[in-house]
């Protein structure tokens, strides 16, 4: 057993309050409600106002969070902003909002993992106040997806939303906390889910503009195939790795991307409703925000309790694979 974990101590997420919805979508591309509900699970996401960036979403989540637990922004030691929608290439977003909320002793940095950076991001930050070099750190989850989704392309246009959580991690005080962590990347996905231009291969040019380039790009039957098969494989291996089996986990967490993949997880590991978390039909696929946008929605469903058993799992473009096991520490939610 780890000699000091670390905890979740507080929560706080943010969303737009422009809605797109399924009939919305009808009006812009050749889809319909009835595909999109059966076929994702989805029925509307919140978008932003165009022109407002990641850091606002991020900034708005770590004011909530700070707010409940009741300490100030210049308490914290570290920001680690999960996004594959920084508001720039650099600085980092974390850079950004360090300065939007004022944690004035904080460093910062961001994790580019795609639908499985907020896992990747809270055992970076787990690690730590593990080691004991700090004692407050924020980790958060932002995504404006809608600033880089082609509305022309109706295979990926349907799937995703903006939003925003972040989390707090301290020492644990009460024996529960982070248990381990287990993640994979397997680079020769890249070809089937990314955004092409932007980067050093394909910077800017009026060619990739044209080709339509900067926008999200995916080949959705192989994320899909993948996403499956990675998410109920991660998912046992670290139940199996600290002694546990699916009826042992109270409240599975998963990255919202299709219902269908939460599905398929949730029947290898026999998981009744009730312990799996489903908010993709408001929200759709956040990216890094779906995790903490999800813990929201069960502690608004009253459905997580100090000592709970909680599994957190997500695949996403890399291919990234992240699970995350935790004892629940108890949040202050209002
Ligand atoms: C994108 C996704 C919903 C598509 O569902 P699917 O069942 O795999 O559908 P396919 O891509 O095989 O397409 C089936 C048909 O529906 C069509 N289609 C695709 N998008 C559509 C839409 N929005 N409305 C109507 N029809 C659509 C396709 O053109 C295709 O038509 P065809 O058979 O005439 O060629 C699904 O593949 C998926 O969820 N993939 C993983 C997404 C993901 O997790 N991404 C983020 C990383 S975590």
């Amino acid at each position: 057993m780890k000699e000091r974990r670390a905890a979740i101590t507080a929560l706080g997420t943010y969303v737009p309050e422009r809605l797109l919805t399924n009939a919305d979508l009808e009006k812009l591309v050749d889809t319909s409600d009835e595909w999109i509900r059966t076929r994702t699970g989805i029925r509307q996401r919140h978008v932003v106002e165009p022109g407002t960036p990641t850091s606002e979403l991020a900034a708005r989540a770590a004011g909530e969070a700070l707010r409940r637990r009741g300490i100030g922004a210049e308490e914290l030691d570290l920001v680690i902003v999960a996004t594959v929608t920084p508001d720039m290439i650099f600085p980092a977003t974390a850079c950004l909002v360090q300065d939007k909320i004022g944690a004035k002793r904080a460093w910062g940095f961001d994790v580019s993992a795609a639908c499985s950076a907020f896992p990747y991001a809270l055992t970076m930050g787990a690690q730590f106040v593990e080691s004991g070099a700090h004692r407050k750190v924020l980790v958060i989850g932002a995504d404006v997806m809608s600033s880089i989704v082609d509305y022309q392309d109706r295979a990926t246009c349907v799937l995703f939303g903006d939003g925003a959580g972040a989390v707090l991690l301290e020492p644990a005080a009460d024996g529960n906390g982070i248990l381990d962590f287990l993640h994979e990347v397997d680079g020769s996905g890249a070809c089937y889910l990314n955004m092409p231009a932007g980067g050093s291969l394909h910077p800017a040019t009026r060619e990739t503009v044209e080709k339509r380039m900067h926008f999200v790009k995916q080949q959705g039957q192989h994320v899909f195939k993948y996403a499956v098969r990675k998410f109920a494989d991660v998912s046992e291996h670290i139940l199996h790795k600290n002694g546990f089996v699916g009826a042992d986990v109270d409240l599975f967490v998963a990255h919202q991307a299709n219902i269908r993949i939460i599905e398929a997880a949730q029947h290898r590991m026999g998981l009744p409703d009730e312990k799996v978390v489903k908010n993709i039909d408001e929200y759709g696929n956040t990216t890094a925000a779906t995790i903490p946008l999800a813990m929201a929605t069960a502690l608004d469903q009253k459905r997580l309790k100090a000592g709970d058993l909680v599994l957190l799992a997500a695949v996403g473009a890399g291919f990234t694979v992240g699970s995350v096991l935790l004892r629940w520490s108890g949040v202050a939610w209002d």
